[in-house]
């Protein structure tokens, strides 16, 4: 049963999740915004009876995935074949039930999308544009714009890329660049000139206007539908669908030697290619009946890509349906900073899966009640153990542990009667009736963490139930009313086995597994006669278990070491200060002095009080605040070290210091003594 009344008609589903990138693991950014609440979906479709096609696979084309193949001296199919690997394996060890998972590095992907642009090309739907291109005449080959650096002309940053300075995030063309520069063989490239075949998407307005602007206005997310909005009003213009690379599908025409379909053009073809790859010849109902209800799940990123390129894609074929919605999601930050690939700033899934084995269902929890549906969210490792311990183990787990626990001692693991039910009971079963709709009807609406709420709301309703009628008392005074109660707490469980399942899958099984219950459809939930009177429940055994502080220290401790080495890696000389004259520095007297004694100023933690010998015959005392960095400061005694001899004496913590000791500072905010490279007289002037 269907709830949502748009919907009713539809016969079948095809969800597809955006393919990422074989550059990378994914993380739990990935996951939240697309992959689990694609994967709840598509679950709760198939628990309805419906026929899906859930499709998910690796984007193995673009640049990026060639500059890490130089970088790492190896081919780029080997990146895409480690990374396909390690996402598609840790994907199915999440439970993402994808019914294919496959890859754009295929053969049967490139005949497909192959065959998709020259059907446009012979039908004209392209328009030719030349152009001029950067060119590296010693590689001999057209330069994507990742591969060309030069100088910021907005902020001078002189390691700017052809398509955007990373120093100020302004968006650049290769021609911006001041001095560019080949990072394939460090020469001058130099204009030429390239032709290539643009979708005319300026053509495409006016249907574009009307079928998202005018038809979905109430039913796309408003994230989603404001971002179409404002790219169509800005006027859309003709994009180019081929480049001048070799990794990638080529080009099908004879003229196009050394050119590649656009990676954005190929890429979602990657959709349709899968449906044959899986299908055969079956596949084009998937497609092309308007039966067929597509949905698309991606990140906001991936917006325009799949609500007006793609569709422009399938418009131009003619025989495709368009997407009926593309539910897409903002960003999930980690630890209040944007999730980073580059700099690390992740928690990867297949790391997840190793640190937290048999936690699958935890990671899926979090990150559904947290994904961020209608804006930016933030994870972090307390909240991540809040939601386990006080709500998985205090709420779920305790509920059911509690029913199945006393199932076994009063009953022997045999449902018990049900005989009449109080008033403050049949509300219950009233209630429960209602669950199936509500969480559905959360979930056809892609509003997954109000889906998620709601079959918590259910564990807390039998929560409440067991604390009102305490059968842990009632048992000694009234055995008839406890079998009662236990009958509906039981009914209880078996319902959460059901309407968990799309969120939590392993927790469903194992429940399934303990209550012995056959495999049951969204349709037989809402019932409070799931269980027959003697059914047989297993021993119970904890649905979830206490993460304690120790496991997630572990991980946050990660996360700074990763911050800290972030910063010892960015980390940069200071600028020069203004000119100075000889004058100014001829002012400061500096000389070298030997240690007679070094000790810690009491009640000081940062000083040490040095007594010097600068050669005038009188020991000079100076305070310095390098304690920190030298816990055993007698080993400094015999060191010779620079000081300014000509500053004014002051007292620190009760000792007059007469001068100041150089040291450096570290890149780590460390200080180290400045000592001559070999020994020379004290009180001997540095200049
Ligand atoms: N690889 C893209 C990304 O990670 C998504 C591609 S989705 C597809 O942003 F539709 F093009 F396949
Ligand atoms: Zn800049």
């Amino acid at each position: 049963m269907i709830y949502t009344e748009r919907d009713r008609h539809f016969k079948r589903y095809t969800v597809t999740s955006a393919l990422p990138y074989a550059n990378g693991p994914v993380h739990i950014g990935h996951l939240a915004g697309v992959y689990v609440p694609a994967d709840i979906y598509a679950r709760y479709l198939r628990a309805q009876g419906e026929e899906v096609l859930f499709i998910g696979g690796s984007d193995e084309h673009g640049v990026p995935i060639t500059i890490k193949a130089r970088k790492e001296g190896c081919a780029p199919q080997d990146i895409v074949d480690r990374y396909h690997k390690i996402i598609k394996d840790s994907f199915a060890e999440l439970g993402i039930s994808f019914d294919i998972y496959s890859r754009t590095s295929s053969k049967e992907h490139h005949e497909t999308a192959a065959a998709y642009f020259k059907k446009l090309y012979d039908e004209g739907k392209f328009v030719e544009k030349v152009s001029m291109q950067y060119f590296d005449e010693e590689a001999g080959c057209f330069l994507a714009d990742r591969y060309i650096t030069g100088t910021c002309p907005h902020c001078g940053n002189e390691h700017a890329y052809g398509d955007q300075c990373e120093a100020c995030g302004t968006s650049l063309n290769a021609t911006d660049l001041i001095n560019p520069k080949s990072a394939l063989s460090g020469s001058k490239p130099v204009l030429k000139e390239t032709k290539h075949w643009f979708l005319p998407l300026d053509k495409d307005e006016p249907w574009l206007r009307q079928w998202i602007l005018d038809n979905h206005k109430s039913d796309w997310k408003v994230n989603v539908y404001g971002q179409c909005k404002s790219w169509i009003d800005a006027g859309l213009q003709p994009r180019a669908v081929t480049r001048d690379l070799d990794w990638g599908v080529k080009v099908p025409l004879d003229e196009a030697q050394g050119k590649v379909l656009y990676v954005w053009f190929d890429a979602p073809i990657g959709y349709i290619s899968f449906t044959k790859q899986l299908k055969g010849d079956d596949w084009e109902k998937w497609w092309k009946s308007d039966d067929t209800k597509l949905v698309h799940f991606i990140g906001k990123d991936n917006i325009v890509f799949h609500c007006i390129i793609f569709p422009s894609m399938l418009h131009a074929d003619g025989s495709y349906i368009l997407p009926a919605n593309v539910p897409a999601n903002e960003f999930l930050n980690l630890e209040g900073d944007k999730i980073s690939t580059s700099r690390n700033w992740a928690v990867w899934l297949h790391e997840y899966l190793k640190d937290f084995p048999g936690k699958q269902d935890v990671l899926r929890y979090t990150l559904c009640s947290n994904a961020p549906e209608t804006k930016d969210n933030d994870f972090t490792w307390k909240d991540f153990q809040l939601k386990n311990n006080s709500e998985l183990v205090a709420i779920l787990g305790n509920f059911v542990n509690r029913t199945l626990v006393l199932t076994h001692k009063f009953y022997d693991g045999k449902v018990p009667a049900r005989g009449t039910l109080t008033e403050t009971e049949q509300e219950v079963v009233k209630e429960l009736a209602t669950f199936p709709e509500r969480i559905g009807r959360s979930i056809e609406n892609h509003r997954f963490r109000e889906a998620l709420s709601e079959m918590m709301n259910l564990a807390r309703l039998g929560n409440k139930h067991l604390t009102d009628t305490e059968p842990w008392k009632l048992i000694k005074t009234d055995p008839a009313r406890t079998a009662s109660v236990m009958n509906l707490s039981l009914q209880i469980c078996a319902n959460l086995a059901i309407l968990c399942a799309p969120f939590l899958p392993f927790t469903a099984d194992k429940m399934h597994r303990i209550m012995n219950l056959p495999a049951m459809g969204w349709q037989h939930a809402g019932s409070a006669n799931l269980l027959t009177e003697g059914h047989t429940i297993e021993k119970p055994e904890l649905l979830f278990e206490q993460i304690d502080d120790s496991a997630i220290q572990a991980q946050i401790d990660r996360l700074l070491q990763t911050k800290r080495q972030n910063e010892l890696e960015a980390w940069r000389p200071a600028d020069v200060k203004p000119v100075a004259a000889f004058d100014d520095f001829g002012k400061i007297d500096i000389r070298v002095a030997t240690v007679l004694e070094c000790d810690k100023v009491p009640k000081a933690d940062k000083l040490l009080r040095f007594l010097l010998d600068d050669g005038s015959g009188t020991p000079r005392t100076i305070v310095s605040g390098i304690a920190k960095f030298y816990p055993n400061p007698g080993e400094l005694v015999g060191r010779q070290v620079c000081f300014i001899a000509n500053f004014a004496p002051r007292k620190l913590k009760g000792v007059e210091s007469q001068g100041m000791i150089l040291s450096a500072e570290d890149k780590d905010g460390r200080l180290v003594l400045i000592t001559p490279g070999q020994a020379v007289a004290d009180g001997c002037s540095v200049g």
